[in-house]
C-alpha cells in the first residue's frame, strides 16, 4: 500500500494539466474513459477496447457516464464507495472534482482525479495507472482531511467500476485447505454478490480477491469480451457486485471494513490497495494472459526470472529433521537433475525442540540435536551436491510453548482481558504486526539468516493460523478497530524491507498451502504453495482456476508420493509429473522410497522441463478444455510470445472404459508456421502416430490432434495424460 503513496500535497505540485474535462486512460489494447469537470462529479464513461479518435469522441457524447467513486450520504439507497462520519457525526459526504492530471512515468502513465467535499475539509484522489506493456490499469483512491478531529472511514473502497448489464456471467474461485481455487461460474443476477475473506492473516483458503466478468453470456475461455479485477491486498478484502434497478452492475473492492472502522487523523492519508484491472476480448484466457504478463513484468519478485527445480522436506520427513536424512534427500534429488533442496518445518528450538506442531515457533535457532553440524552443515552438503540450499520459516507466528513467548507474551495478538485463542497444535498464536518491535524481531529473524548463511538460496515463508481473538496489545484502545490493517501494514513494511536488502532471495508465499495466492503479497514473493493438497487429479482443478489470475511461474506444483497424503489416491507417476510440470516444477516425495522406474522418470522429466521451462514460465497460457466442464479431460497450453514454441497439457479427469472424448483444437499458434510435434515423459512402448511429424499452426488450431485415450502399458491403463512440445520448423 504505501509503495505507492503519492500525498495529497505531492499531487497538488504536479504540473497539472488544464482541468480536462475527459481523461482517456490507455494501455495497448485497452481504454478507461473518466470525465473530470472541475466542480462537478468524477466520472466513469467506459472500460474496454481501445479508443482513438472519432471513437473516443464519441463514447465521451453519447455512453451514460457513472460516478466514478460514489460516496454514501447524498444517495443513500445505493451502494457505495466511500462512507465517512465526520469529526461532528455527520454521515454525508458530497464529493466534486477540484483537478485532475496526468503524468507520464517511464512504464506507466498516471492520471490522478483530485475530489473535495462541498463542505468539509476532505479530500480523495482516484488514481489509475495506466502501464504501458501490459493491458492493466490498477485503480485506487486516497483519503486524507483537515477537520479537527479524527474522522471515522467506515467504507473505503479501492475502486469502483460499473459493468452493462446484459448476460454478464462472473467467474470467481473459493475453497478451503487442500481444495483451494476451486471454479463458479454463474449469471450475475439483481441482489448483491459478495466476495469476502475476515482471515485476518491469509486470505485465499476460503474466496479469492480476484473475478473475471464474461460479457457475452457463459464464459469462453478464447473467446468473448472479458473484464479481470485482482484487488492486490494480502489482508481482509471484499468485492461487492450489485445489481439493482439500472442498466449497470456495480463493482466495488476494497479492504474489507468489517471490524476494521479506521479513525483517520487530520493530515493523514489513507491509501487503499489498487485494483488491478484488466480487459481482453479474447475471452477468459486472454484475461489471464493480460494478468500473467503484468505480473512477470511488474508485479511478482523477480518474475522474469527462471525458477530453479527443487526437492522439499516435508512429506517426505515431516517433523523427522536430521542431517543425514537431509544429505541424504538432496543427494537424491541431485542425481535426478534437480538445483535446490528446501528443508521444511522441525529443525529449530533449543529449549522446546520442535518435534511435532505444539512448541518452538519463534525459537529460531537450529536445534543441534538433530543438526549438529548446524545450518552451514546443511550448506556444504547442498554444495557437495553441486545443488542450492533453502530453508523454510513461519515467522509471523509463535507458539505459548517457546522462549519467545515467554520473554514477549505482549507481542502476540490477543483480545484486551481476555484469554488468548490458540490455534495449530493447541499452543500457535498469531505475532501482533502492528508492533514495530515485532517488525523488527522479523525482519532480524531473515537478516540474521542471510547474513550468517548468504548461501541461503531460497526461504519458504510459512503462515498457518488466521486472527483469532480481535485485540493488540500494542496499538491503543482508540485503534483497536485497526487491528487487520496495521498488521497488513506492518507485514507490508517487513517484506519492503527484506527486498530492499535481498532481491534476489527466492521466497515462497505458503499460508497452510494456498492462503496467499494474492497480488498484495507478490511483489515480495517469487511464488505461492498452491495447495498442501499433492494430488495430481486435485491439483488438476486447483492449478486450473489458480491459472485464470496467476501465472506458471509463480505456483508451486510438486510430484508427491502415492498413495498421496492428503486423499490416499493412487495416481501413476507419469500423470504425477505431467501435471507438476504445468506449473513450477519441484518434488515432495521421500526419494529413497522411489523404485529405480520412478526415479529414472522424474530424471528425465527434469531434463525435459529445463527444455521447455522458459514455455511455461515465461508464456502465454492458452487454457482450451476445462476440468470443470466434466468432459473427461482437461487441456491447456503455453505459446511463448513469439509463437515459435509451444507445450500442449492433456491429463484425463475420469476414468471410465469406452468412454468418448473430445478431440481437443489448440490455440495461441501462428497459423502460417510449421510445428514438429515430440511428446515429453513418453512410457509407451510404441510412439504416437504424430511422433516428430509436422503440422501447421493453422491445422492444429483448427482441428488438434487424435490423442490414445490410454498408454499402453497396462499398469497406466487409467490417469492416461499427455505433454506434448511443439517446436517451430524453420
Ligand atoms: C503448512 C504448509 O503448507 C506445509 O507445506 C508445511 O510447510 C507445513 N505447514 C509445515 O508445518
Amino acid at each position: 500500500m504505501t509503495k505507492k503513496l503519492i500525498s495529497l500535497t505531492g499531487l497538488l505540485c504536479l504540473a497539472l494539466t488544464a482541468v480536462a474535462q475527459t481523461l482517456s486512460v490507455n494501455t495497448p489494447r485497452t481504454t478507461l474513459l473518466l470525465s473530470a469537470p472541475q466542480g462537478e462529479k468524477a466520472k466513469i464513461i467506459y472500460y474496454g477496447a481501445r479508443l482513438s479518435g472519432t471513437d473516443l469522441d464519441m463514447a465521451a457524447r453519447v455512453e451514460t457516464a457513472q460516478d466514478a467513486y460514489p460516496a454514501y450520504g447524498m444517495n443513500c439507497p445505493v451502494e457505495a464507495a466511500l462512507a465517512v462520519q465526520h469529526s461532528d457525526g455527520n454521515c454525508s459526504l458530497d464529493l466534486v472534482v477540484e483537478q485532475s492530471a496526468q503524468r507520464e512515468e517511464a512504464d506507466c502513465v498516471v492520471t490522478t482525479i483530485a475530489l473535495k467535499d462541498k463542505v468539509y475539509p476532505l479530500q480523495v484522489s482516484l488514481i489509475y495507472k495506466a502501464w504501458k506493456d501490459a493491458d492493466v490499469i490498477e485503480a485506487w483512491s486516497e483519503i486524507t482531511h483537515q477537520e479537527k478531529k479524527a474522522v471515522r472511514l467506515q467504507q473505503f473502497a479501492s475502486a469502483y467500476l460499473p459493468v452493462r448489464r446484459g448476460e454478464v456471467w462472473v467467474s470467481h474461485l473459493s475453497g478451503s485447505w487442500a481444495n483451494e481455487g476451486n471454479l463458479t461460474q454463474e449469471p450475475l443476477n439483481p441482489g448483491m454478490l459478495v466476495i469476502k475473506n475476515k482471515d485476518g492473516v491469509r486470505n485465499s483458503h476460503t474466496d479469492h480477491a480476484e473475478i473475471m466478468l464474461s460479457l457475452d453470456g457463459k464464459p469462453q475461455e478464447n473467446s468473448g469480451r472479458t473484464i479481470g479485477a485482482a484487488l492486490c491486498y494480502g489482508g481482509n478484502y471484499k468485492l461487492r457486485i450489485e445489481t439493482h434497478d439500472d442498466e449497470y452492475h456495480h463493482l466495488f473492492a476494497g479492504i474489507n471494513e468489517e471490524n476494521s472502522a479506521y479513525l483517520l487523523a487530520k493530515g493523514e492519508t489513507f491509501v487503499t490497495p489498487a485494483l488491478a484491472l484488466t480487459y481482453s476480448s479474447e475471452g477468459l484466457s486472454g484475461s489471464s494472459r493480460n494478468f500473467h504478463r503484468w505480473a512477470r513484468q511488474h508485479k511478482l519478485a523477480n518474475g522474469t526470472k527462471l525458477r530453479k527445480i527443487l526437492l522439499n522436506s516435508w512429506e517426505g520427513v515431516y517433523f523427522d529433521i536430521n542431517q543425514e536424512g537431509m544429505e541424504q534427500m538432496m543427494a537424491d534429488i541431485a542425481s535426478m537433475g534437480g538445483e535446490l533442496f528446501v528443508m521444511d518445518d522441525g529443525w529449530f528450538g533449543d529449549k522446546y525442540p520442535r518435534k511435532n506442531d505444539h512448541s518452538s515457533l519463534g525459537d529460531w535457532v537450529v536445534d543441534q540435536r538433530k543438526l549438529p553440524l548446524g545450518i552451514q552443515g546443511l550448506i556444504d552438503a547442498a554444495d557437495r551436491n553441486r545443488i542450492k540450499f533453502g530453508i523454510w520459516i513461519e515467522p509471523e507466528m509463535a507458539n505459548t510453548t517457546s522462549e519467545l513467548f515467554e520473554k514477549h507474551p505482549d507481542w502476540v495478538i490477543k483480545a484486551p482481558g481476555r484469554d488468548l485463542v490458540l490455534g495449530r497444535g493447541g499452543t500457535q498464536v498469531v505475532l501482533d504486526l502492528s508492533n514495530p518491535d515485532v517488525q523488527d524481531f522479523i525482519f532480524n529473524l531473515v537478516d540474521e539468516l542471510m547474513t550468517k548463511y548468504p548461501a541461503i538460496d531460497y526461504i519458504k515463508w510459512d503462515a498457518n493460523m488466521s486472527v483469532m481473538n480481535h485485540g493488540s496489545q500494542y496499538l491503543p484502545a482508540d485503534k483497536q478497530s485497526h487491528l487487520y490493517i496495521a498488521y497488513h501494514r506492518g507485514f507490508e513494511q517487513v517484506c519492503q524491507r527484506i527486498r530492499a536488502k535481498y532481491p534476489e532471495l527466492t521466497i515462497q508465499a505458503c499460508a497452510s498451502g494456498g492462503g496467499r495466492a494474492n497480488y498484495g503479497i507478490l511483489p515480495y514473493f517469487d511464488e505461492f504453495w498452491v495447495s498442501d493438497n499433492t494430488d495430481a487429479l486435485q491439483r488438476v482443478y486447483m492449478q486450473w482456476g489458480t491459472s485464470y489470475f496467476f501465472p506458471a511461474i509463480a505456483m508451486a506444483s510438486h510430484i508427491s508420493a502415492a498413495p498421496n497424503h492428503q486423499t490416499s489416491r493412487v495416481v501413476p507417476i507419469k500423470y504425477r509429473i505431467d501435471v507438476a510440470m504445468s506449473g513450477r516444477l519441484g518434488m515432495e516425495i521421500q526419494p529413497k522410497n522411489m523404485t529405480e522406474q520412478e526415479k529414472e522418470l522424474c530424471r528425465k522429466a527434469i531434463a525435459q522441463y529445463k527444455q521447455i521451462r522458459p514455455i511455461v514460465q515465461q508464456g502465454d497460457i492458452y487454457r482450451l478444455l476445462s476440468p470443470y466442464d466434466k468432459q473427461g479431460a482437461a487441456s491447456l497450453m503455453y505459446v511463448t510470445p513469439e509463437k515459435d514454441r509451444a507445450v500442449f497439457y492433456w491429463w484425463k479427469t475420469e476414468q471410465f472404459v469406452n468412454q468418448h472424448l473430445s478431440r481437443i483444437p489448440m490455440a495461441g499458434l501462428n497459423p502460417e508456421k510449421l510445428y514438429r510435434v515430440t511428446e515429453l515423459n513418453s512410457i509407451d512402448t510404441k510412439p504416437l502416430p504424430f511422433e516428430g511429424l509436422s503440422f501447421s499452426g493453422a491445422y492444429l488450431m483448427a482441428n488438434g490432434l487424435e490423442l490414445p485415450y490410454y498408454h499402453n502399458v497396462r499398469q497406466h491403463y487409467d490417469y492416461a495424460s499427455r505433454v506434448l512440445l511443439l517446436e517451430e520448423v524453420k
